[in-house]
C-alpha cells in the first residue's frame, strides 16, 4: 500500500516526508485534491445575480457566480477557444465573461454567445453549442459555504461533512446565517499544506507556548495558559475527529477572548443568544456556541470560531502554500461590531497578524527542515491521548481530551486512506469501521485491565 511507508495510524506516528516529497505531492494532488471536497468562497460574498468571485482548487481557478435564478455555478476560468485565461479579476459583478484574446464571449451561464465574426471566419465546421464553459463536476452550498469537488463520483457534501456537519450546525446555521466581511487577506507561507491543516484540526497543545507573548499581552481568562506552567485544568474542552478526517477542538465558554477588547460587547452577545441554539438543537451545542474552535474541515479549509478567522491553504506546490484569510460574522449582528471583528481578526489572524506570525514561524520550520535528506527519513509524533478515545453515544465522531492529538490521528488516517485507494468506492468504508484502527491502543489497554 501507498501509504504504508507513510503513516501509521494505530501508533499515531507520520513520516517527514509527506511535508516535502514532491512525488507524494503529486500522488496527493490525484487522490487527496481531485477527489475531495475543497472550500471555494461563502455565498454572502456574491450575494446578486451576476455576482462572481475567482476561487482557486489547487492551480486550477474556477469562476463561482450567482446565476439569474439565484442558483450558484462554477466554471473553469479558461477560454475553450485557444485557452487563455477568462477572467483575469479576484471578483465583481458581470453579465458574462469575454476573452481578451480573440474576443469570444461567454454568458454567465457559462454558454458561448458570440464569436467574432463566426460566419466568415468558421463557414460551417463550428458548433458554437458545444463550446462553452467547463463546468466544475461538483458545486454545493452548506449553510451558504460553497464547495466544489472535481470528482463527479464523490459523495455529496452533506456526506463528505459527515459527522461534522451536526457540530457546524451550532454556529453556521444561526437565524440570518453566516456574512463574511469582504474579500481575503492572501499571503504566501512557505509551508507544506498539512502544516496548518494539522495545527487547526487539533493543536491546542501549542497555544501557552507558541502564542505566550501574545496571550500574555491579551491576559484575562487565557493568561493562564501563557508558557505552560502548570497543565490546563481537566475539562476546559474537548476534540473530535470524524470519519473523513475533519476534526476541532473546543475551548469551553471562551469564544470571544481574542477579540473582546476590541468587541468588548461580544460576550453579551453569546450570552444573550445561546438559549435560542439550545431551543434549536440541543444543550450540547448551545454550549459549544460560546466556545473556541479550532477546526479543519479536510483537506484544507480551516477556521477558528470565537476568533472569526476562516482559512484556506492553497497548495501552490509540496512546501509552499497560498493563505486565504476571511472575517467572519453572524449576519444579524448590528454593522458596528461586523466591523470591529474585521479588524480584530486581521490583528490576530490575517497576513501580518500576532498569532499567525508566531504560528508561521513553526509551520515553515517544520516543512523546510525537510530539506535536508537525512532530516526527511525520520518521523512526526502525534501520540498524545492515544488510548483515551471515546465513542461517546451522543456525540458523532470519536472524541478526546480537548489537549490531545486524537484529530492529527484522525486527519492521518483519512489522509492514508485517500492516498491508498483508487475510487471513493475504495475508500467510503461503511459505519464506523474507521474508529477501529484509531482506537487499538483503547482497547488494548482495555483488554490488558
Ligand atoms: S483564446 Fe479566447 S478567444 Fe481565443
Ligand atoms: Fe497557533
Amino acid at each position: 500500500m501507498y501509504s504504508e511507508e507513510l503513516i501509521d495510524v494505530e501508533n499515531g506516528i507520520q513520516s517527514k516526508k509527506i511535508f516535502w516529497e514532491e512525488g507524494i505531492y503529486h500522488h496527493e494532488l490525484e487522490t487527496v485534491f481531485y477527489r475531495c471536497w475543497l472550500f471555494l468562497t461563502h455565498e454572502s460574498l456574491v450575494p446578486e445575480a451576476g455576482d462572481f468571485i475567482v476561487a482557486k482548487m489547487v492551480d486550477d481557478e474556477v469562476i463561482v457566480s450567482r446565476q439569474k435564478d439565484g442558483s450558484i455555478q462554477g466554471f473553469y476560468n479558461y477560454c475553450t477557444h485557444r485557452g487563455n485565461q477568462l477572467c483575469p479579476y479576484e471578483a465583481g459583478n458581470a453579465r458574462g465573461f469575454q476573452c481578451n484574446y480573440h474576443g469570444w464571449a461567454f454568458g454567465l451561464d457559462g454558454s458561448l454567445q458570440s464569436v467574432p465574426f463566426k460566419e466568415q471566419a468558421y463557414r460551417k465546421h463550428f458548433d458554437q453549442s458545444k463550446w462553452g464553459l467547463k463546468k466544475v463536476a461538483k458545486i454545493e452550498s452548506y449553510n451558504g459555504f460553497i464547495f466544489a469537488c472535481a470528482d463527479g463520483d464523490a459523495p455529496s457534501l452533506r456526506e463528505y461533512l459527515g459527522e461534522m456537519a451536526w457540530y457546524l450546525d451550532a454556529w453556521t446555521n444561526v437565524p440570518g446565517g453566516i456574512e463574511f466581511l469582504g474579500p481575503p487577506a492572501r499571503s504566501i507561507m512557505r509551508a507544506n499544506w498539512k502544516a496548518p491543516a494539522e495545527n487547526f484540526v487539533g493543536d491546542a497543545y501549542h497555544l501557552g507556548w507558541t502564542h505566550a507573548s501574545a496571550l500574555s499581552v491579551i491576559g484575562g481568562p487565557v493568561g493562564g495558559l501563557v508558557g505552560n506552567d502548570e497543565p490546563p485544568p481537566e475539562g476546559i474542552g474537548l476534540q473530535v475527529t470524524t470519519k473523513h478526517g475533519h476534526g476541532f477542538g473546543c475551548l469551553w465558554d471562551l469564544g470571544p477572548t481574542l477579540m473582546s477588547d476590541t468587541v468588548p460587547e461580544i460576550w453579551q452577545w453569546k450570552q444573550d443568544h445561546t438559549p435560542e441554539i439550545e431551543e434549536r438543537l440541543d444543550a450540547w451545542r448551545a454550549r459549544t456556541y460560546s466556545g473556541q474552535w479550532n477546526c479543519t474541515l479536510f483537506p484544507n479549509c480551516s477556521f477558528l470560531y470565537g476568533t472569526n478567522a476562516f482559512k484556506l491553504w492553497n497548495p501552490i506546490g509540496p512546501n509552499e502554500i497560498e493563505v486565504f484569510t476571511w472575517a467572519f460574522a453572524e449576519k444579524r449582528m448590528p454593522e458596528d461590531m461586523k466591523k470591529r471583528i474585521h479588524s480584530s481578526v486581521h490583528r490576530t489572524f490575517g497576513p501580518a497578524g500576532t498569532f499567525e506570525s508566531d504560528d508561521g514561524d513553526n509551520l515553515e520550520y517544520c516543512t523546510q527542515v525537510n530539506r535536508g535528506q537525512v532530516t526527511r527519513t525520520g518521523v512526526m509524533n502525534a501520540q498524545m491521548g492515544l488510548g483515551e478515545e471515546r465513542d461517546d453515544p451522543n456525540l458523532p465522531g470519536l472524541v478526546g481530551d480537548y489537549i490531545s492529538e486524537i484529530s492529527h490521528r484522525g486527519m492521518y488516517r483519512f489522509y492514508a486512506e485517500l492516498l491508498d485507494g483508487a475510487t471513493w468506492d475504495d475508500i467510503n468504508i461503511s459505519g464506523d469501521l474507521w474508529k477501529e484502527s484509531l482506537m487499538k491502543a483503547t482497547r488494548q489497554d482495555q483488554e490488558s485491565v
